[in-house]
């Protein structure tokens, strides 16, 4: 059964499919999909999480509960063993979040299908998905859209899943953050040399867990140079929207006033998760149509 584990595995027509699928149940339509499946969250998330637990809900799967903390790998299981496991006893599919970069390629021998919740620095694509989906119903088109994402590239996964997608689909990506965060990327300083040209500000979380207690700039500071602040938001075309995958450190990547103004797709964002997630477990548990 097919896997979805990294954007740049998928091809235009495979993205534009399953946003056509997401569409299709966000209007009401319920396609029988059977199937088990288990999700794994080896690191925190609330939306991840709960909008697949929302998804298999609605579309009448069987979710059985798995919980880290009570299961064998406190004693030392492997992420093979458990995943092969969870095969053996009949599980369909299963959604993995994991701190590990790429800890799905340890995985690629299963036959169960993976769907990848996060993958330390490395992918989200269902983030992706559903950050398209809201880019898409909002313009209408992907190709020829500026879109800016600020914050720490070299850390986000969300990033490095949306940049391929979005240039991929023809969009122009500009990547804005500290140089420290640059990682091996080409980014810019300076976000208002954008802010006024650019169709799509996607903010991201300042990672403070992966900083390992180092912090880089006060949260003033990155507010002040890196920040979507209410200046910058009065300079930002009449069309342009304001995204941010969540959670949010209020103050820091976006002013507090701004999380909830009319240019904000953020909550939005998190109901179109349900809907990709929906389109999401439809392709792995009905394979490649
Ligand atoms: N956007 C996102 O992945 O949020 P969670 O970490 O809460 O799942």
């Amino acid at each position: 059964m097919p896997n979805l584990v990294a954007m740049n595995d998928l091809d235009n027509k495979t993205i534009m499919h399953l946003l056509e699928r997401a569409e299709e149940y966000q209007r009401g339509e319920r396609t029988p999909v059977a199937g088990t499946i288990v999700n794994l969250f080896f690191e925190p998330s609330t939306r991840t999480k709960m909008s697949f637990e929302m998804a298999q809900h609605k579309m009448g799967l069987t979710v059985l509960p798995f919980e880290t903390t009570f299961s064998s790998v406190l004693k030392g299981e492997t992420l093979y063993d458990t995943v092969k496991t969870l095969e053996a006893i009949g599980v369909n599919g299963v959604v993995i979040r994991h701190g590990e970069e790429e800890y799905y390629k340890e995985l690629a021998n299963c036959q169960i299908s993976v769907i990848n919740g996060g993958d330390g620095s490395g992918q989200h694509p269902t983030q992706s998905l559903l950050d398209l989906f809201t880019i898409y119903q909002e313009f209408g088109r992907i190709e020829g859209l500026h879109v800016t994402i600020v914050g720490d590239i070299a850390h986000s996964r969300v990033a490095k899943s949306n940049a391929a997608a979005l240039k991929m689909l023809g969009a122009h990506v500009t990547f804005v953050c500290p140089k420290v965060w640059s990682g091996k990327y080409e980014t810019s300083q300076n976000i208002d040399d954008y802010i006024e040209h650019t169709d799509v500000v996607m903010l991201l979380r300042v990672q403070h867990e992966r900083h390992a207690g180092s912090e880089l700039f006060s949260k003033e500071r990155y507010h002040e140079k890196y920040g979507l602040t209410e200046k910058r938001e009065r300079k930002m075309k009449p069309s342009a929207i304001i995204m941010h995958p969540a959670p949010i450190n209020r103050g820091v990547e976006i002013a507090d006033s701004l999380v909830e103004c009319e240019r904000s797709r953020i909550f939005k964002q998190m109901a179109n998760g349900v809907f990709v997630r929906m389109a999401v477990l439809e392709y792995a548990l009905k394979g490649r149509e």
